[in-house]
């Protein structure tokens, strides 16, 4: 694995949009896995930034994401379809098409998941994925387990979870308690990997996963095996590696 360490956020965005830029101009017709949260917004801004000055071209772009609450329809604020267009695709050139995400109001979950994966196939696999980091070491939310969960599959979501996304909604309560995720085995599927995580309260479970045994107690851990795997950080989060 590599690590890329920056002073700021902002740096480190700058660095992830870099590898972005590389996937795209190789191959402007590349699959990419995109990802929800705090940590992809500033990368998000740059990736729009950069558009807009004629770095990037994303018309020709596919991207499939990474999860999606159970439960929410898509024009939900909370649901990360509204968070998708909100802060990356209603900004850029990708077209609308070409951007899937899982259906949070899917009548049949096994269905829609198995049709999730058989899109991402069909596409020819994810060039570059993207992913942030939860504090117990989720990636997409593939939770801690006794196992790696291979492909996209609906799963419960931890209370530390619920808790850490409370902020977005009013109340705990209203925090879905289940999801719709790409599998373990999907994401490390992906030709390249770059992980997104700021902040001081990230350090301790970035050292757990990449200094520390592969374990499905630990998610994130597996990515140690993952061939291309490149983790951008700000100094805060590197403080522990
Ligand atoms: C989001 C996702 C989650 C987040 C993680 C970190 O699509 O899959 O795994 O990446 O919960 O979230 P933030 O970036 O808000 O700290």
């Amino acid at each position: 694995m590599k690590i890329l360490k920056a002073p700021t956020k902002e740096e480190a965005a700058r660095l992830a949009a870099d590898l972005f830029e590389d996937v795209i101009r190789e191959n402007p017709n590349c699959v990419l896995g995109l990802a929800t949260g705090s940590s992809p917004v500033p990368l998000y801004q740059e990736l729009i930034a950069r558009e807009k000055a004629g770095k990037i071209d994303f018309s020709a772009v596919r991207s499939a994401n990474l999860d999606e609450y159970k439960g929410l329809a898509p024009d939900h604020p909370q649901s990360y379809r509204y968070f998708m267009q909100e802060n990356l695709f209603d900004h850029i050139s990708i077209r609308p098409e070409n951007t899937i995400v899982p259906d949070g109001l899917a009548k049949d979950g096994e269905v829609m998941c198995a049709a999730y994966e058989e899109k991402i196939r069909a596409w020819g696999g994810i060039d570059l994925q993207l992913l942030g980091i939860g504090h117990d070491g989720h990636i997409g939310f593939n939770e801690p387990d006794t196992h790696f969960p291979r492909f996209t599959h609906e799963t419960a979501l931890l209370e530390i979870t619920r808790r850490a996304n409370q902020r977005f909604f009013s109340s705990l309560d209203e925090v879905p308690r289940a999801a719709y995720t790409m599998g373990v085995g999907t994401v490390m599927a992906a030709r390249r990997i770059v992980m997104v995580a700021n902040g001081e309260d990230k350090a301790e479970i970035l050292k757990k996963s990449f200094c520390g045994p592969v374990t499905p107690e630990v998610p994130a851990s597996i990515l140690q095996f993952h061939p291309d795997f490149t983790l951008v950080c700000d100094e805060a989060a590197a403080k522990l590696l």
